[in-house]
């Protein structure tokens, strides 16, 4: 029996995430069961820049630790988020920016299947929520085997489109299933994908999902990415993953060979402007 994690990112309850989380569970071929998260309702603090976590567990007591204890002990993710002002909505943010915890993690979270689905109320405006949740997926050091986006404003509206149905029914499919063959879609990044790029010069483009640099070719009037990955990619391979890992760990002692140069920089801007109080702030005064 598999374990199937579901993260949902609306606080909407019965809204079109939690419907298409459910629904990709309903047509897994594989026996399995389904945990859900609410991400919205957990209690995720910020990060605090720590960098604790490279080391031992985040200090912070809330929610994230449990989240990522179900994550270790799943077999296979389901993550869906609501677009909210062009980007997946907050709550998945508030799991990634606590993100760095995962690293030390990835022996057991590498290669876990995933599928994403990007829900956005207005046909052609979810903005890179779709970018948002798979590079989700790859800082989870998940392997994406499908993700789509899905339009449906009102709660249910997403399955009044049978299509989407479809779209759905695939995604669950996939998930179990073999990986798949980037190559074969030429207007995707061959090395992981991804879809989204930045043009940062004629025919330079750079993959917005796992960063590996490329060029664009056009040939017949059909556009296709040619993307050249530096070696152990820390996207792409675990063990440029791990090596990224013992580089982010080396910040410290960067840190603090050159503590004192960079104490000095920092106190020169030390008194200028003035801040605005939170509310917090202002209570305790
Ligand atoms: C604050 C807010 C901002 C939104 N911004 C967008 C947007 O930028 N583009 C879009 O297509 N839909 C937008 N929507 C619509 C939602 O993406 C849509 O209603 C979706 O179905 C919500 O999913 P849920 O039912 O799982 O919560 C927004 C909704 C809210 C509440």
């Amino acid at each position: 029996m598999q374990k199937v994690l579901a993260l949902v990112g609306s606080p909407r309850k019965l809204g079109n995430s939690e419907l298409i989380a459910k629904q990709i569970s309903r047509h897994i071929p594989e026996p399995h069961s389904l945990l859900l998260i609410r991400l919205p309702q957990m209690d995720i603090g910020p990060c605090l820049a720590c960098y604790t976590c490279l080391f031992d567990t985040c200090p912070q007591q809330d929610d994230f630790s449990e989240i990522v204890e179900a994550l270790l002990e799943s077999d296979a993710l389901i993550l869906v988020a609501p677009t909210y002002l062009l980007s997946a909505n907050a709550s998945l943010k508030k799991l990634m920016d606590r993100g760095l915890s995962f690293y030390p993690h990835f022996q057991r979270l590498w290669d876990k299947p995933a599928v994403a689905v990007a829900v956005a109320g207005i046909p052609g405006m979810e903005g890179y929520t779709k970018l948002c949740l798979e590079s989700a997926v790859r800082l989870m050091g998940g392997q994406l085997k499908g993700s789509e986006v899905v339009y449906g404003a009102l709660p249910g509206e997403v399955f009044m489109n049978h299509e989407n149905l479809q779209v759905v029914e695939t995604l669950a499919k996939a998930l179990f299933g073999p990986a798949p063959d980037w190559q074969a879609s030429p207007w995707r990044c061959p090395a992981c994908g991804g879809d989204t790029f930045r043009f940062l010069a004629p025919h330079q483009v750079r993959c917005m999902t796992c960063s590996s640099p490329g060029k664009v070719q056009i040939s017949n009037g059909s556009i296709s990415f040619a993307v050249d990955p530096p070696e152990d990619h820390f996207f792409l391979t675990l063990e440029g993953a791990r090596r990224h890992l013992e580089w982010l760990r080396g910040m410290k002692q960067r840190f603090l060979e050159k503590k004192r140069e960079l104490k000095d920089i920092c106190l020169d801007y030390r008194n200028e402007g003035e801040w605005l109080q939170s509310r917090q702030e202002k209570k305790a005064m």
